[in-house]
């Protein structure tokens, strides 16, 4: 079995690729330090798929710690980069906080990965590269916008380096672009711990529902979209998931390509905040207090994907509705307070 090494392997979307790399036939080795995970993930993974995953608790942006686990596994075929921090907001607060982490858990990776003839890569880019796109659908060449918050700099500036070392013979690059996840695997034994209030809107709704939140707000009625309120790709996580193990094989073994490849994952489809909020109570069949409140500064009005190109180059389609995605949100929801 191939190994694959996923940096941030216990969190979010890492633990949901780590168990869709497995069941494909390859042999995950996790890097996490736990800044926003938690051990449960390891657990609901092993139960998941029967059997523990390797896992070394470092921090990624210690380069020296890194070589070790290199030199520990020996045969990494390639690497999954998923390992950052992600919140806008603190990373407003705490920029400095977010380009070292960001920035130097990938630099660690660079200057590492060649020491062992590692050249394969996928990263964890983001839509919010696209900042407000000027039309929708946004396609992979829609021009990115100066970023509106360091974590969006972070993501940008990723891509930059990345491109610039793929040029001068670093990794082969596969750059994912995702849209919005949400959801759970089916087993709800791994799912999204947000630590504090939830940010996003999909963990803020099913805390709503189980009483841990007040009240919802929708932030804004008042744009340019079919119930004024804002849109999204919101692509199930397991199908985001999978995203990784086509981007992985046709990394090892796919036909020749440019270094580095770029793909939007989303659905292709985009929903309002409000379309959202009345799937989830119709599969839920929980209903939310609702106050529609005024716009969250910052905030992209409509954004969804154009998944053309991946559906063409990597044969990757979803498969998951909103409202199955959302049954699966709530059915983790509520296996967390069991
Ligand atoms: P997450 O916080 O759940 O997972 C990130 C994991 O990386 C956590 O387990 C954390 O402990 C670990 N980590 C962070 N810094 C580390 C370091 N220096 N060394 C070792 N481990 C470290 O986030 P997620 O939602 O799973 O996101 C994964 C990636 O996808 C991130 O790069 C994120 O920016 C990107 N992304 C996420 C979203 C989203 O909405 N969730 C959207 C677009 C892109
Ligand atoms: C979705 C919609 C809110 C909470 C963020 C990052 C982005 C990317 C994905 C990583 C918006 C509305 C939300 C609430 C609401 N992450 N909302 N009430 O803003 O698309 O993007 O996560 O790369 O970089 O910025 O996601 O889940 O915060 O919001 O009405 O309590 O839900 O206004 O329209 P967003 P989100």
């Amino acid at each position: 079995m191939q190994k694959i090494l996923v940096t941030g392997g216990a969190g979010y979307i890492g633990s949901h690729a780590v168990v869709e790399l497995q069941q494909a036939g390859y042999q995950p080795v996790i890097v996490d330090n736990f800044s926003n995970s938690q051990e449960s993930a390891l657990v609901g993974i092993e139960s998941i798929l029967g059997t523990a995953v390797p896992i070394y608790r470092i921090d990624c942006a210690d380069e020296a710690a890194l070589r070790g686990v290199f030199q520990a596994e020996k045969d990494i075929a390639g690497v999954i980069h998923f390992a950052a921090f992600k919140a806008v907001g603190e990373s407003v607060a705490k920029p400095l906080a977010y380009y070292q982490n960001n920035l130097g858990s990938l630099l660690a990776l660079l200057a590492v990965m060649p020491e062992f003839g590692v050249d394969k890569l996928v990263f964890s880019s983001s839509c919010t590269v696209y900042g407000i796109p000027d039309a929708l659908p946004v396609t992979e060449a829609t021009p990115t916008k100066k970023a509106t918050s360091p974590y969006g700099a972070t993501k940008q500036m990723a891509e930059d380096i990345l491109t610039d070392v793929a040029a001068a013979g670093g990794p082969r690059t596969i750059l994912l672009r995702y849209f919005n996840p949400i959801g759970a695997h089916e087993s709800a034994k791994i799912g999204e711990l947000p630590l504090g209030v939830p940010n996003n809107l999909v963990p803020f709704i099913t805390q709503t529902a189980a009483g841990i939140r007040e009240k919802l707000t929708v932030y804004g009625t008042d744009y340019d979209t079919p119930d004024g309120s804002c849109i999204r790709d919101y692509i199930h996580v397991v199908d985001l998931a999978k995203a990784h193990v086509v981007a992985v094989r046709r990394l090892l073994d796919g036909p020749a390509a440019d270094r580095v490849e770029t793909f939007n994952v989303g659905t292709g489809r985009g929903n309002t905040v409000l379309e959202v909020v009345r799937t989830f109570e119709e599969v839920s069949g929980q209903k939310l207090n609702v106050l529609l409140g005024p716009r969250r500064p910052g905030d992209v009005p409509a954004i969804y994907a154009d998944a053309t190109k991946a559906a063409e180059v990597l044969g990757f389609k979803t498969e998951t509705s909103l409202a199955d995605s959302l049954a699966s949100s709530w059915k983790w929801q509520l296996s967390l307070s069991e």
